[in-house]
């Protein structure tokens, strides 16, 4: 399963790089808007620290307008990967610019018919937001186990980036219903990993070891 960093936040990525486990990084306007950064000045920092994809949202709603910034947000790296709504314009902009040879982003995914159309569209990744659906009354992990389903009856390579992920279980659960990818805030990254039982077995090894009075080296 590939894993993403959610965020525009170059600091918090930097030092999460030498850990080799970073495969990619979604941005939306939102994290753009909190990094207080120019867009074009954060992807191209951000795509010069990841070899793996970076996704870049345009915010127009009409269709030239999101060929127009998903064009000039393309060009800014080759990592790049063109962010654009699940609506009817984004939609018929992610076929023209998947046919340039653009990858996009479908964004906004909500329900397994869009994600049906987006690839249908040649979107290169679909995101589901599985937090939001769970914030409402819904149940995000289902929608992952729809979408898994319908691509793989019709072989779609549209790939499942679970998004809105706010936990390591989300995580978990999206590995076991065959997700691609998943994107995660840094603290999500960490909590992956950490685990009270690893650090209290740990130091009770390192206790022990400390009695032998040998030393490996
Ligand atoms: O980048 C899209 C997505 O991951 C947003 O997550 O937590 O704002 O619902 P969240």
């Amino acid at each position: 399963m590939q894993i993403f960093i959610d965020t525009a936040d170059t600091e918090a990525l930097a030092a999460l790089i030498p850990t080799g486990m970073v495969d990619g990084v979604t941005t939306n306007p939102s994290l753009i808007a909190k990094s207080g950064r120019k867009i074009a000045d954060a992807i191209t920092e951000i795509c010069a620290m990841v070899d793996g994809p970076v996704s870049a949202e345009a915010v127009a709603t009409d269709y030239e307008g999101m060929l127009a910034e998903g064009r000039f947000l393309r060009e800014l790296a080759p990592n790049v990967v063109v962010k654009l709504p699940l609506t009817e314009n984004g939609l018929r902009a992610c076929r023209t610019l998947s046919e340039e040879g653009t990858p996009v982003n479908v964004t906004l995914c909500f329900s397994a018919t869009q994600a049906l159309l987006a690839a249908k569209s040649g979107a290169a990744f679909i995101s589901p937001f599985i937090g939001r659906l769970d914030d409402n009354g819904a149940d995000g992990m289902e929608l992952i186990r729809e979408i898994r389903t319908i691509y793989d009856n019709y072989g779609y390579d549209t790939q499942i980036l679970a998004a809105s992920a706010r936990t390591a279980l989300h995580v978990k659960d999206a590995a076991l219903v065959g997700a691609d990818c998943a994107t995660i805030p840094p603290t999500v990254f960490k909590a992956m990993y950490r685990h009270v039982l690893t650090d209290v077995g740990l130091q009770a090894f390192l206790d022990d070891w400390a009695k032998t009075g040998q030393s490996i080296l």
